[in-house]
């Protein structure tokens, strides 16, 4: 086969053959394509977009480009979550405990952060001794065990995705919703799940900031799951401010296990809910959304949700301790309010500037070498819709820090506000 020829094809907007897409990507991973051949693909998958075989058969190559892992010495239904990111976002914390009390079993491989998202294994991580660098052994072993385990993600896995991505990232093609769609897809089929929901953020904190591209992503990453036999559905949610009201690591962890106590933010309570309920349904454990939710809040009132976090954190070298007594996570030597300037209603939280501060505070990385400070972070107390005076605060910064004037600005930028009544947002638009 021709690379030209390939090109050529999409170019015209003609459909590639499946061993054509194989062919690119083993090519593409070996070297033997170079480039600017790979990028010329791109952009024509950029403007012709792909059918939904081509964008399967994209995403198995892919997932078959690395390591896979193999999970099936684990019994059950293994049931995955991924969100395609966003800032204050720890639903896979409070998930995680409610599906493995579930007895669905959860083996999970997560990211560190960058940039302005936070990452699950640095949450994590805020417990003293957490572990997540864990063989595959073990990792299958804490899943039989406990239904739950985590790990930071392997070396190896879809390296033709790691490829691709970074070119797409430097030749303007990143958004294309088939090659998102196999790009994340790629990454769960590796990770060896049987069934997959999705949190598909829209919104101006997210990728897709339009109601119509979020669903047309959820939908093209639907139709590939499940024409690769893993069972997929996708909620699409609000991401035009962070989610519940700690950005940074054991803030977040300390809210994560104040929501499997029943005390979370409205939010984070509700989004974690809606996916563990599509979790318990995919799973096996419930027929519909409303029967997994009925499973979801019994394990939460009975406690047996929270005992599962104690001992997933356990079982991973963490001191569970600090799930009955948060105190015990590290805390920030100062905390420091920021004062709304006018009065009014909250209209808008530009997420991501709240990620970026967060990350400012040394909660998140600028480079992927940078130690990350896990007691640091940003607390809102003010969300969309909320009436605030002037001179009461809008959030309230954990730092480390002496001087955060330059952070409290950033804090502030965040914010717009409205003398007009603002109601406060949806939070979850459909479920595909
Ligand atoms: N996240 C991914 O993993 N891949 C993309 O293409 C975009 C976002």
């Amino acid at each position: 086969m021709r690379m030209v020829d390939i090109i050529t094809k999409k170019r015209d907007g003609l459909e590639l053959a499946e061993e054509e897409i194989r062919w690119f990507v083993n090519a593409y991973s070996n070297g033997d394509v170079p480039d600017y051949q790979a990028s010329a693909f791109a952009m024509a998958v950029y403007f012709q977009g792909m059918t939904q075989d081509e964008a399967a058969a994209l995403t198995y190559a892919m997932a078959e480009s690395g390591d896979q892992l193999d999970l099936s010495e684990i019994e059950g239904i293994k049931v995955d979550k991924h969100s395609t990111g966003g800032v204050g976002d720890k639903t896979t914390l409070i998930l995680g405990p409610i599906v493995a009390a579930l007895d669905i079993p959860v083996a999970k491989m997560s990211g560190r952060g960058l940039g302005h998202t936070g990452g699950t294994i640095d949450k994590l991580e805020s417990f003293q001794g957490f572990q997540t660098e864990i063989e595959q052994d073990e990792f299958i072993r804490l899943v039989n065990e406990n239904k739950l385990a985590v790990a930071g993600q392997s070396g190896n896995l879809t390296p033709a995705d790691k490829k691709l991505y970074a070119l797409r990232d430097v030749t303007a093609t990143v958004n294309s919703i088939p090659l998102i769609a196999s790009s994340v897809m790629s990454k769960k089929i590796a990770a060896g799940a049987d069934a997959i929901v999705l949190d598909v953020k829209t919104g101006s904190g997210a990728f897709m900031a339009e109601l119509e591209e979020a669903k047309d992503l959820a939908r093209a990453m639907v139709e590939i799951g499940n024409s690769l036999n893993r069972k997929t559905m996708a909620v699409i949610s609000n991401m035009d401010q962070p989610l519940g009201r700690f950005v940074g690591n054991a803030l977040e962890v300390k809210e994560a296990i104040e929501t499997l106590q029943g005390n979370g933010p409205q939010d984070l309570h509700e989004l974690s809910l809606t996916l563990a309920s599509h979790m318990a349904v995919l799973g096996g454990k419930a027929s519909d959304e409303k029967e997994g939710r009925a499973l979801v809040e019994k394990v939460m009132q009975d406690n047996a949700a929270l005992e599962k976090m104690k001992q997933f954190v356990q079982s991973q070298g963490g001191d569970p301790a600090a799930v009955d007594h948060p105190s015990l996570l590290s805390t920030a030597e100062q905390q420091t309010d920021v004062l709304a300037a006018d009065s009014g209603y909250i209209a808008a939280i530009h997420a991501a500037q709240i990620g970026k501060a967060a990350m400012m505070l040394g909660a998140g990385r600028a480079t992927k070498d940078d130690i990350i400070d896990h007691a640091v972070g940003i607390e809102l107390k003010a969300k969309i819709g909320d009436y605030v005076e002037k001179g009461e605060p809008l959030a309230v910064l954990h730092a480390n820090q002496k001087d955060t004037k330059h952070i409290e600005e950033m804090i502030l930028q965040a914010y717009s506000t409205s003398k007009e009544k603002v109601e406060k947002p949806e939070l979850i638009f459909a479920a595909i």
